[in-house]
């Protein structure tokens, strides 16, 4: 289908970045500042980009995962004015790279990254661009782990808004569409039925929470596998089995692991695995599934078994499917989180970009998104849908206020 048609599609259901565009079309707070972008390539972030060039920003953009852009995207949004794309699905790890350079020879003002890579090539690569870069937005957990480092080691040097720590990312972005769309990869990929499947999901964050969630309210027996008691116990009272991955390697029929982390699932796994189980990493890099290791322990590949699966056969002779080389598969085998929420999360960045470009005067360092953002942008979204929701009354506003009233 043509990029044109899709962004119209998605445009229909972000209905506060369509009043960002409306507002910032008439206060243009990007004028006359160019905005280093680092995304997934998706029908969502076209949108995103039609919000930042309305509001007078020069968008160069690359993508931050080799295999998930989408090429219809990518032509379409190559030629909008103020827009200068360098992505291609499917390029090898130096033209990734090359990409992302090309993006910061436009000199940014402001950064905008999903996992941190731009943001580090800036530092180890491209060290004489940063004085001039004013801040930047974050969208990953993965990302903000990685600038959190940089920040404590005293290297990150203008300071980032996180938008995975805000409130709408984890509840609407992470919490109901990681979940949807890492399932939608897994059967666009394979065609599963889920009812009556074991599946193993590693890692209970937001995002592992919502793939559970998911894949149990399809009819799947969920395992889960976290490294954080705290996590861990949460799964187990939500009623899910908590095992080690090595107890759970062997029960499973599919693994969607999420955690962040690397070698989550690994050699001294493969092993022990079911004929035909199904890998999946819904993280944001490839490392966790360690797919080295399963090449160094397969005897043969079978490429493209299905769309994005490759069936590796182990000497035993048990087949394991990897879908997506081990990528994000909810972007890569399907289209990324659904518009609804990627609403909800550009928007936020989108009013913290704006932020920055109007002075926010923060020091360099990693910083939430402001509560008031997160609060607009639901505002916003539930006024879109026509929902009311009550307001306080002077009465309890003062009762809410005062520690006197007791009991
Ligand atoms: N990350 C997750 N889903 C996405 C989408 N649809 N567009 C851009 N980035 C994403």
């Amino acid at each position: 289908m043509l990029g044109e048609a899709r962004v119209a599609w998605a445009e229909r259901a972000m209905p506060v970045l369509g009043l960002l565009r409306r507002e910032f079309g008439a206060s243009r707070p990007f004028a006359g500042r160019t905005i280093a972008a680092c995304l997934h390539i998706t029908a969502e972030t076209a949108v995103l980009v039609g919000v930042l060039t309305e509001g007078g920003g020069e968008v160069h953009l690359a993508a931050s995962n080799p295999l998930s852009t989408q090429d219809d995207i990518a032509a379409m949004l190559a030629g909008q004015p103020g827009v200068f794309v360098y992505a291609k699905a499917g390029v090898d790890r130096d033209t990734y790279y090359a990409h992302l350079n090309r993006a910061l020879d436009s000199v940014p003002d402001l950064v905008i990254d999903d996992g941190c890579d731009l943001v580090h090539t800036l530092h180890s690569q491209r060290q004489e661009l940063l004085a001039s870069v004013a801040g930047g937005c974050e969208s990953t957990a993965t990302g903000v782990a990685r600038l959190r480092l940089m920040a404590a080691s005293g290297t990150l040097a203008f300071p980032v808004l996180a938008a995975d720590g805000s409130v709408t990312r984890r509840m609407f972005d992470n919490g109901h569409g990681t979940g949807q769309s890492v399932i939608d990869g897994l059967l666009r990929a394979t065609n599963l039925l889920l009812a009556g499947k074991t599946v193993v999901v590693a890692g209970y964050g937001s995002c592992g929470a919502s793939i559970a969630d998911r894949a149990a309210g399809l009819g799947a027996a969920v395992i889960v596998t976290e490294v954080d008691p705290v996590r861990a116990l949460d799964a187990l009272m939500r009623g899910y089995r908590v095992l080690p991955m090595a107890a759970a390697a062997p029960l499973g029929e599919v693994f969607i692991t999420a955690t962040g982390s690397r070698d989550v699932i690994g050699a001294q796994h493969f092993w022990l695995m079911r004929d035909g189980a199904v890998l999946a990493n819904a993280g944001h890099f490839d490392v966790e599934i360690d797919v080295r290791g399963l090449a160094a322990a397969s005897v043969k590949v079978n490429h493209g078994v299905r769309p994005h699966s490759d069936e590796y056969v182990l000497a035993s002779g048990t087949r394991l499917v990897l879908l997506a080389e081990g990528r994000v598969v909810n972007l890569i085998a399907a289209e990324g989180n659904p518009a609804a929420v990627m609403d909800l999360s550009f928007a936020a960045q989108a009013l913290a970009l704006a932020w920055l470009a109007g002075g926010a005067d923060l020091p360099a360092g990693v910083h939430p998104i402001p509560a008031t953002i997160d609060v607009s942008v639901a505002a916003h979204a539930l006024a879109a849908q026509g929902v009311g929701i009550d307001a306080l009354t002077a009465a309890q506003r003062e009762y809410l206020a005062s520690w006197r009233q007791g009991s």
